[in-house]
């Protein structure tokens, strides 16, 4: 996006902050001194992690999604000329509020307090490189690891991330070959399928959200892979190894 561009933004974001302060009936502008300080940025990390990184790749935060813009380019600029944290915060604020109607980007996914530590968390470090330090190295734990699945009595079950990582909670699985029903419970917001593939075989399930896709197909010995085929989720790390024996 153009310096210009974000210069209107801001303009933007600080009429946004005094209507946020009236309807909140507090002080709703992430630009005004006294609620910097007290902004939590760990917990704005978790939040960001879990509400906004499968649409937004963030370098700090470790996320991948590639729906909406990369939030360090989108930044970019604004640090060459370096703007402050804060202002940065506020556009970010601004964003989660009021993204602009008939946009793919739902508004208010997170609200109050949850609003102003994701904004500083963004403020703080969108565009810069590096990593986190301190606590906000470990306040996020990397999903995917979880224990492999296991196909009993023809069914498999692969869950997506519940903290809203693009993985799985699981990168293995195992099945005897044969017909298999799968399901993915998935109890986020953002839509994922589940497809399997190997052999010249291939199934999948719908896409779903908050709710669990499922699909069945018949398996032979051998290996498969498992991944997500919504853009940009299997680049970001959803997939996995079926080995079916
Ligand atoms: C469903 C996908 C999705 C989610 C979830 C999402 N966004 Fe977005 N975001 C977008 C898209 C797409 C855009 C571009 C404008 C549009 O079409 O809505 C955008 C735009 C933005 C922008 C402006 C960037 C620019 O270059 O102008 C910011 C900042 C932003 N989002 C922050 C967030 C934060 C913070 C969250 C979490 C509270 C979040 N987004 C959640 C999809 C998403």
């Amino acid at each position: 996006m153009g310096s210009r561009d974000l210069v209107t933004r801001v303009a933007r974001a600080a009429g946004l902050c005094a209507l946020a302060a009236l309807a909140l009936g507090a002080a709703g502008c992430t630009n005004s001194g006294a609620n910097e300080q007290s902004a939590d940025v760990v917990r704005g990390k978790q939040l960001f992690v879990e509400k906004c990184g499968a649409c937004h790749t963030l370098q700090r935060a470790g996320t991948k999604g590639t729906t909406g813009p990369n939030l360090d380019d989108a930044f970019h600029i604004a640090r060459v000329e370096r703007w402050g944290d804060a202002s940065i915060r506020g556009v970010v604020y601004a964003q989660i509020l009021y993204p602009g109607a008939g946009l793919v980007m739902p508004a208010k996914l997170v609200e109050g307090r949850d609003a102003e530590d994701v904004a500083a968390y963004v403020g703080a470090v969108a565009g810069k490189p590096g990593k986190d330090g301190g606590l906000l190295a470990t306040a996020v734990k990397q999903a995917g690891g979880g224990t492999p699945a296991v196909e009993k009595s023809g069914r498999l079950s692969i869950a997506v991330d519940p903290g809203g990582q693009l993985k799985y909670v699981t990168d293995t699985a195992t099945a005897a070959p044969g017909r298999v029903e799968i399901a993915m419970p998935n109890t986020t917001s953002v839509g994922h399928d589940l497809v399997i593939e190997g052999n010249g075989v291939k199934f999948q399930t719908p896409i779903v959200a908050n709710g669990v896709a499922k699909g069945s197909g018949v398996l032979q010995a051998g290996d498969y892979v498992f991944y997500c085929s919504v853009p940009g989720h299997r680049q970001a790390g959803m997939e996995g190894k079926l080995t079916v024996k």
